[in-house]
């Protein structure tokens, strides 16, 4: 697939750089070519191209927003993203490791108010950039479950695609309204790994009976 990384930092780079070895096509989105996480991605990765933002979405298929969420509503205000699926990889974070829209809505569902002409899917926001880096756990018979959040199916299929080449399995926990208590799963990874220093190399797994 055809896909672009609105901020090439932790996450950005964690999933593009895995999603280039299995074949995907990266382009940085980026509104300065100097930036130092631009540069570092470039150096890191040299087969990332680099476009404008609205360059990079006109030519992809799925664009992953891994930037600050206080960033989100002034860079998507200006973007058109004419259908196009535009995965939330951003965490609303409070005072405290609280929920930074104090649990009113999902930052999911603000920026598809930013984003009014894109599909957002809700994805990778539920683990540190760690588990990006390497969802592999060659002990285990059964693959990390990644959980996601979308209004539209066929943007959920495509994330689905992604995630299988990156190594999860997914689980899709229903429309964009879900991604509230994603971003709460979000607060309980961070708080039990940056606060009480759980061992950041876990996951959640999806077991059916
Ligand atoms: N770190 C984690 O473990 C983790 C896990 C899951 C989800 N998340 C979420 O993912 C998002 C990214 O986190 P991260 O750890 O990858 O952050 P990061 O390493 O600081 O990277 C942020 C990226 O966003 C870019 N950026 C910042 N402001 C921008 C703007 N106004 N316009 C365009 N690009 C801008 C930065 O570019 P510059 O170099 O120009 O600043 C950088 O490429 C956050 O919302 C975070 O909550 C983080």
């Amino acid at each position: 697939m055809k896909l672009a990384c609105i901020g090439i930092g932790q996450v950005g780079f964690a999933l593009a750089n895995n999603l280039q070895q299995k074949g995907h096509d990266i382009t940085i989105a980026h509104n300065n070519i100097q930036s130092e996480s631009v540069l570092s991605a470039q150096k890191r990765n040299s087969s990332f191209s680099a476009l404008s933002i609205q360059e990079a979405i006109n030519t992809s298929e799925v664009i992953f927003l891994a930037t600050p969420f206080s960033a989100a509503e002034a860079i998507l205000l200006s973007l058109d993203f004419a259908g196009k699926t535009l995965v939330d990889c951003t965490n609303p974070v409070g005072p405290g490791i609280s929920h930074g829209l104090e649990s009113k809505i999902s930052g999911a569902e603000k920026v598809q108010e930013w984003a009014p002409t894109a599909k957002v899917v809700k994805a990778y926001t539920i683990y540190g950039f760690e588990n990006l880096e390497n969802p592999s756990f060659p002990d285990y018979h059964i693959k990390p479950v990644m959980l996601i959040a979308g209004n539209e199916a066929t943007a959920k299929e495509q994330v689905e695609t992604l995630n299988t080449d990156l190594g999860f399995n997914t689980l899709d926990t229903g429309n964009l309204s879900q991604a509230l208590h994603l971003e709460h799963m979000t607060l309980l990874w961070v708080k039990m790994v940056r606060v009480n220093r759980h061992h950041p190399n876990f996951t959640w797994a999806y077991l059916e009976r």
